[in-house]
This record gives structure tokens, C-alpha cells and sequence, in this order.
């Protein structure tokens, strides 16, 4: 009998891939994924810990999740609650002394072994506990990779995959290094392998993920490294793939050969999400972050120089421990000289065990908020001001999903902008008998010409049918 799996994921878009993941590891033990929690036999939360309101979180849905489980257990019904991901990792013991009604705890290296886990958890429930006590946030020496399977279902036209974990990077306020571990690369083979299973189900768009993306030196087969430039040039080989997107790249790891693949391959999006942080070298240099201001702006300048056509993106963090009004004055000036299609601004937000968490001079929160409220405007703006230069121009839009309105379709841009699509009165789109007239739309690349332009999304005619 097939059982029902519900997983939540948190955070960022490498737990996306890990829940996918997840799901294909449970799918040939009998699972299927479902919406729904109530009805689930399995519900995995897959957390994120890299601020403290994402770990918060967590703790709320478990006590929701608990009331459903002692409510089903009335009923003589069981379910299992697994707590996967960062916070699984950073807090495991903790957690489940926290919150008893978890049966499971797995890190981000160890998801591959949750059919054996569950297993466990069997055991030790028909024993009549009220919960298991299952925990296993090893960083196991062989890579889950190898033991992830092949089969994996189609979601979409755009895919994630993941080519890099973790890092060595240790900025100060990050608890990555501790929750996901040291640096590791795929091989080459394996990706072009799974970027070649993606797209026969359909898929035209990878993003490649990883925490520390650029600093990819998988094996090349060839008895050396490949570069994620090389990667790329690699991949774009793929016929059918239509787009290469990478992410998160930090600066010191942005090599030429990175560079000139969004100069040379024709299927590197214009787009770069490229976080510096802060504009200031002295909180640069307090987040150990290995670069400076001046050096984000010489590689800005070479990516530029490389494609005029680049759309930029980035991360910020707003009152890191020691900064000071001219520090943040700092950063809006590198805004506003490097301008950003858009971004991510945060409030700097302790992790415990990391070194910036202990450092006095924490900046007092109504402070943090003010600057993150002036820092938001100012990305807005420039927000604004990239999503209404796209009007009157023409370009390709991969739809990914139905838009609002009926005859309407989402897509994305070349740069990641939301467009919406009205594909209803296309001569093509009215084919008799299809319930839904626009539905051979779904999942291709479409020329279409940008009409309107709002602060999150645009809108755009198709300007050519289907061939
Ligand atoms: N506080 C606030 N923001 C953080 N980030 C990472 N750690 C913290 C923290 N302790 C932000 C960084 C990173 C993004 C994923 O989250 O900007 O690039
Ligand atoms: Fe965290 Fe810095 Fe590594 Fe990015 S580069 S994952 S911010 S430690």
C-alpha cells in the first residue's frame, strides 16, 4: 500500500533540491509526496538555519505538527516527524530533547539512508514508544551523491542541481561551514549525467547549486579539476538545454574562465547573484570575507566588460557587530555605483558557534532596522528602475507555470524576472479540444515583447507561435 509523504522545506533553493532528493529516495519504498500533512504517514520538516527567525520557525511547526500526530495516534493512526537539514544538523540532540514528539533527525549528508532510518524509527514505534528516537547527522566519508537514485520525477522546466556543498570560507557570521560541512565537488561525469536525465523528462533550465558554487573543481575524468566555467562550456553541450543559471558565487572565486562563459556560451543567462556583504573593508574585513570593496568593483568591472547585457544580484547584511554609520553609508555608496536588478538585505542575526556572534559591539536592533529599511528602499528603486527599462524590449521567456488569470502563464527572464504571458489569443494556443487552450505553452521558450513593468513582476505579448 502506498504511503503518503509530506515535506516542508525552509530556506534556501539547496534544500529545494534536497527535499526533490528526498522524495526520490522515498519513492521506490513506497512513498508519495502529498500536500497535505494531516494525511501524511511521514511529514519532513527541511530546515534552514542560517538566521534565527528560519530556525524559529521550525520549532513552531512541530508543535502543530504535534497536536495532528496525537491526534492521529487517538485514532490508532501513526505518522512520523523528521526534522532534516541545517538546524537537523546544528541542533540534533538538541531537538529532539526540546521537542519529544520528533522521530527523526537527519543532516544534509545523510538523507540517502531515510529508508533505513524510517525502518528504525518502525522498530522502535511497534515497541510502543510514543515517538523514535532516530538520529543521524554523520558527514559520512562516501558522498550521498553516490547513492542518491537515478530516477527522479519531472517538476517543471526548470531544474536545480547540485554540483557543490559546502564551504571553507568561514565568514564570521555563517553557520554554513558547520551545518554543511567541508567543500565538496561532484565529478563532471555525474552532473552531465543528471543535467542529460533532466532534460529528456523535459527540462530547459538548470540552475547549478551550491553554497560556495564558483569554487566548484570537480573531477574532470581526466585524471585533473574542471572549472564551473568549464562546467558550463560542458553542459551547454546538452542539446535541449536551453539555460545554465549558477548559484551562490562569492567574489573571490570569480575566475575568467566563469567570466568569459557569460561572454561565450550562449546558454549562461546575463544574470549573476554575486553577494558582497557590506560596502565597507572593515566589516568586509570583521566577516572575514577575503575581499574588498575595491576588489568587488574590479570584478564587476571585468564581468561587465565581458557582457555589457549583465544583470546583478546580491546579498547584504545590515548591522554587523562594530558598524557604524559610515560603514553602512559605505555600503548604500557601492549600491548605488554597482546597481543591482535586485537582492537580499538582512539584519545581522547571532548564530551561535559562530565568532560573530560573541564579538561586543552588537548594533541595537531598532538601529539594524532603520539601516535595513534605507538599504531596501534604495534596492527598490534600483529594482524598479531595472524591471522598467525591460519595457519595449523583446526576449525569450521560458513559461513555467499558470499565471493568475485564465490564458495567462509565469515565466521567467533571461535576468529571473517574473513575467506574466497572455498566450489565450495566440493563433496556435486555440487547439480544439485541449481543456486548457494554452497548455502547449507550458514548459517552452517563447519570444515575447515586454509591455509592462511593476516592482516584482513584468508583463509581456507573445510576439511569436510555437514552431
Ligand atoms: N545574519 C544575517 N544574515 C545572514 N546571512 C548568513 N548568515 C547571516 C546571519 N548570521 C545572509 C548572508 C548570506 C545569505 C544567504 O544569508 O547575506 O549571503
Ligand atoms: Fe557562508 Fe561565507 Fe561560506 Fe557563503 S562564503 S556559505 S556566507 S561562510
Amino acid at each position: 500500500m502506498s504511503k503518503k509523504v509530506h515535506i516542508k522545506t525552509y530556506g534556501c533553493q539547496m534544500n529545494v533540491y534536497d527535499s526533490k532528493r528526498m522524495a526520490d529516495v522515498l519513492k521506490p519504498h513506497g512513498y508519495e509526496l502529498s500536500d497535505d500533512a494531516e494525511n501524511a504517514d511521514l511529514v519532513i520538516l527541511n530546515t534552514c538555519h542560517i538566521r534565527e527567525k528560519a530556525a524559529e520557525k521550525v520549532y513552531s511547526e512541530i508543535g502543530r505538527l504535534r497536536a495532528t500526530k496525537d491526534e492521529k495516534a487517538a485514532d490508532g493512526k501513526n505518522m512520523f516527524i523528521a526534522v532534516a537539514g541545517c538546524v537537523a544538523q546544528a541542533e540534533g540532540p538538541e531537538m529532539m530533547r526540546r521537542a519529544p514528539a520528533i522521530d527523526m533527525v537527519l543532516g544534509p549528508q545523510t538523507y540517502h539512508r531515510l529508508p533505513d532510518m524510517l525502518k528504525a524509527a518502525e522498530e522502535q514505534r511497534t515497541g510502543g514508544r510514543r515517538s523514535a528516537r532516530v538520529l543521524d547527522t554523520d558527514f559520512p566519508v562516501d558522498t550521498k551523491f553516490d547513492h542518491l537514485p537515478d530516477d527522479s520525477t519531472f517538476d517543471g522546466p526548470a531544474a536545480f542541481l547540485t554540483v557543490q556543498e559546502g564551504c571553507d570560507k568561514f565568514c564570521t557570521f555563517c553557520v554554513v561551514p558547520y551545518t554543511r560541512g567541508a567543500e565538496y565537488s561532484r565529478p563532471v561525469a555525474d552532473i552531465v549525467a543528471e543535467a542529460k536525465r533532466l532534460v529528456a523528462k523535459g527540462v530547459v533550465e538548470i540552475t547549478l547549486l551550491g553554497q560556495n558554487v564558483n569554487a566548484y573543481h570537480g573531477d574532470d575524468g581526466q585524471g585533473g579539476t574542471a572549472s564551473l566555467g568549464e562546467l558550463i562550456a560542458e553542459l551547454d553541450k546538452i542539446e535541449g538545454l536551453g539555460r545554465i543559471r549558477y548559484t551562490t558565487s562569492h567574489p573571490r572565486d570569480m575566475d575568467d574562465e566563469l567570466i568569459f562563459a557569460h561572454r561565450d556560451v550562449a546558454s549562461c543567462m546575463p544574470y549573476l547573484h554575486l553577494p558582497v556583504q557590506s560596502g565597507s573593508d572593515r566589516i568586509l574585513d570583521a566577516m572575514n570575507r577575503k575581499h574588498t570593496r575595491e576588489d568587488y568593483f574590479a570584478i564587476i568591472d571585468r564581468l561587465r566588460a565581458a557582457n555589457p547585457d549583465l544583470a546583478l544580484s546580491s546579498d547584504f547584511i545590515v548591522g554587523f557587530p562594530g558598524e557604524t554609520d559610515e560603514d553602512f553609508e559605505a555600503t548604500l555608496d557601492l549600491v548605488r555605483r554597482v546597481k543591482y536588478a535586485q537582492a537580499y538585505s538582512f539584519k545581522y542575526s547571532p548564530r551561535p558557534g559562530t565568532p560573530a556572534a560573541i564579538l561586543e559591539e552588537q548594533v541595537p536592533e531598532d538601529v539594524k532596522s532603520e539601516r535595513l529599511a534605507r538599504l531596501q528602499d534604495l534596492l527598490n528603486e534600483q529594482q524598479l528602475a531595472f524591471n522598467e527599462a525591460s519595457v519595449g524590449k523583446e526576449m525569450d521567456i521560458l513559461l513555467e507555470r499558470e499565471g493568475k488569470y485564465p490564458g495567462q502563464l509565469l515565466g521567467r527572464s533571461p535576468y529571473l524576472q517574473a513575467v506574466h504571458v497572455d498566450v489565450s489569443s495566440a493563433d496556435n494556443a486555440l487547439d480544439a479540444g485541449a481543456d486548457k487552450p494554452y497548455s502547449e505553452y507550458m514548459g517552452r521558450l517563447v519570444r515575447v515583447k515586454i509591455v509592462e513593468s511593476g516592482p516584482n513582476s513584468l508583463k509581456g505579448e507573445l510576439v511569436s507561435t510555437l514552431s
